[in-house]
């Protein structure tokens, strides 16, 4: 059953006699009408703000115009496929308008947040609530098709099913999408049928969708806000993770377990690999740089097939987003940054989801800019600004016709080799974790994540099967970041709750020692510094540093951090421009910063940074 939307016409991919039971939302034929003001027709099909509003400072232009070849060689891959889309997608419609908005069944719900255009023209979402419940419903709006388009739809479909070959691994997907035109033109003409621009460009939404894209979770796919896209089986709605109101229902449910078996196996190929019953279990990378878990039928999980999707951010969340997010105080990622700076090796921990591996990349961004930087992952998640960084990332043979399986053990100790002078690991499970913490014993800067609550229980980790690293060989490790989902004033949040290092071992008992420099206060939502850090001692003895001079350090760099905050400089590439320079000469950027903060803090007290 359709949840929240009902579209008598029907989607292309289910069978046309699939008709919901109950509308919830009904969509009167005769009383469509786009009411919203702001979305009206000429704002709506040139109105391509929505692509930028995630961006930070430098991206920020508008380019609803025509951009220079020099601006479009600029722009981020995902922002330049969007721009030529968007254009080729105007010059195809030519002025022509899709389809209408259907309006929400007012009897049962209510908007909570009006359209929102994903994919200009073609797609757009809308926030329901219903009124009853008071569940929110994420509710993916695409054009509606009529029979004979339905039925064109699924001819096409057949025609180029046998007779497509894409080129997916270019991912130009605007060039795929002319062919996809082409096509569809051809057969259709093969078969004597003519349709008009509206007609095909519907059909053609379906099937470029369901060829170059992600079917029918496009929209969520497409949708910025979105974090993360789940299904749990067939006949239960699809859940999103959405930036703003967090774990939502969707509109979209595959209903039948073929159709979600399909679609499965096709995630699976597209990201190179392969699930079936022998194999029912995957863990992927999709070709975009989502992440891909997913089982295949019912012998593992009882309500069919299921895949959690963690998408890619085409702009990795930086230090500063952080900051404004408070999920640690801007001294604290001073504290990150001078750690980075003299060469600590460290360690994120926390839960599932605690938001580990954003914040050791977050961290990779203080890195001196020409360093030799070397990252080992299972699926590729750090983003870096460095050039001088090798990537690696595991590969399982199952599937693969040819070629070893490449282990994170063997990949770290070929890394080691090239003698980076950082190396990330995304994650450490297994054997590799002595190989990280041998390199760090020998004085390597290793930076890792963990999935471990605190710090005795990293420990016991550690020290147990299949681990077993000897506790001396733990004391290379300095600095671990604790970091939690919390809740505060009831929301769901993420608090880096202690910053914690390890300082020795008690000659007797044999424990470690540690020392926690920062504490989250959770009463007052406040981070505390315990006045005293062992990176401190090791900037002196290597500096000569008075801890007044460390202090003052600190603070210089906090309020460059609270600077770029107050400003929403969270771009990474823009985040690392300004530590580079702060490398360079970091007098003037903080007198600067100094001068800006003051009249930037009167603008926006409510941040309290
Ligand atoms: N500090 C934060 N504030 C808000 N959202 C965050 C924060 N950190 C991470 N996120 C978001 O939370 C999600 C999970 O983050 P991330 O992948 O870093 O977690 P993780 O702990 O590494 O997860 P896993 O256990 O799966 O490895 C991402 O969508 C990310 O954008
Ligand atoms: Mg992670």
């Amino acid at each position: 059953m359709e949840m929240a939307t009902d579209r008598p016409e029907g989607k292309p991919e289910e069978a046309s006699d699939d008709v919901s039971e109950e509308p919830m939302i009904s969509m009167d034929k005769d009383d469509i009408v786009l009411k919203d003001k702001k979305t009206g027709k000429k704002r709506s099909v040139l109105d391509i703000g929505w692509l930028f509003k995630k961006g930070a400072g430098i991206t920020k232009l508008a380019r609803d115009e025509e951009v220079d070849e020099e601006t479009l060689a600029e722009m981020k891959p995902m922002e330049r496929l969007r721009y030529r889309r968007k254009k080729q997608d105007r010059e195809q419609l030519k002025g022509h308008k899709l389809y209408e908005i259907p309006p929400i069944n007012e009897a049962e719900w209510e908007i909570f947040e009006d359209i929102d255009t994903i994919r200009p023209y073609y797609s757009h979402t809308r926030l329901v609530r219903n009124k009853r419940t008071k569940e929110l419903v994420y509710e993916a709006i695409e054009p509606p098709l009529t029979d004979e388009e339905k039925y064109l739809h699924g001819y096409l479909k057949s025609q180029l099913e046998h007779n497509i070959e894409l080129d997916r691994t270019d991912a130009d997907e605007v060039e795929n999408e002319l062919r996809l035109r082409n096509l569809m033109r051809k057969f259709l003409s093969q078969a004597g049928k003519k349709v008009d621009i509206v007609s095909f460009e519907r059909i053609f939404y379906y099937l470029s969708n369901y060829f170059l894209g992600y079917g029918k979770i496009q929209v969520m796919m497409e949708d910025p806000e979105m974090e993360d896209v789940s299904c749990d089986g067939t006949g239960i709605p699809i859940f999103v993770f959405h930036r703003k109101y967090k774990n939502t229902r969707t509109s979209v449910v595959f209903e039948e377990d073929e159709e979600l078996d399909d679609f499965v196996v096709g995630l699976a190929q597209r990201s190179g690999k392969h699930i079936s019953i022998m194999h029912p279990i995957l863990d992927a990378t999709l070709p975009d740089g989502s992440r891909l878990n997913a089982t295949y039928g019912k012998e593992i999980t009882t309500k069919g097939s299921s895949f959690t999707i963690r998408k890619f951010k085409e702009d990795p969340l930086t230090m500063v987003n952080l900051i404004l997010f408070k999920t640690l105080s801007p001294e604290m990622a001073a504290h990150l940054w001078l750690a980075v700076q003299y060469g600590d090796t460290m360690m994120v921990s926390g839960g599932t989801a605690s938001g580990k591996t954003t914040t050791l990349n977050a961290i990779s961004h203080f890195i001196p800019p020409s360093s030799k930087i070397i990252t080992i992952e299972d699926t590729r998640e750090m983003q870096l600004p460095h050039l001088n960084w090798i990537a690696g990332l595991t590969r399982e043979k199952k599937g693969e016709v040819t070629g070893q399986s490449i282990d994170m053990y063997t990949l770290l100790v070929a890394a080691l080799r090239q003698r980076p002078e950082y190396m990330i690991v995304g994650e450490v499970r297994g054997k590799e974790t002595m190989a990280v913490f041998q390199a760090m014993a020998t004085g390597q800067v290793t930076y890792a994540t963990i999935h471990a609550d605190s710090v005795s229980a990293i420990v016991h980790r550690l020290e147990n099967p299949p681990i077993n690293i000897p506790r001396i060989l733990i004391l290379g490790l300095n600095l671990v970041l604790l970091q939690a989902q919390v809740r505060v004033k009831n929301k769901r949040t993420r608090r880096i709750k202690d910053l914690v290092e390890i300082v020795g071992q008690d000659p007797v008992s044999q424990e470690i020692i540690s020392n926690k420099v920062y504490t989250w206060n959770p009463a007052k939502d406040e981070f505390r510094f315990s006045g005293h850090s062992n990176l401190y001692e090791k900037i002196m003895d290597r500096e000569g540093f008075t801890t007044e001079e460390i202090t003052e350090e600190i603070h210089n760099r906090a309020d460059v951090l609270r600077w770029l905050a107050y400003k929403d400089e969270t771009n990474y590439q823009e985040v690392a421009n300004v530590v580079n320079e702060y490398y360079r000469n970091s007098k003037p950027i903080v007198e600067r910063a100094r001068k800006e903060l003051t009249s930037l803090r009167l603008e926006r007290p409510e941040l309290k940074l």
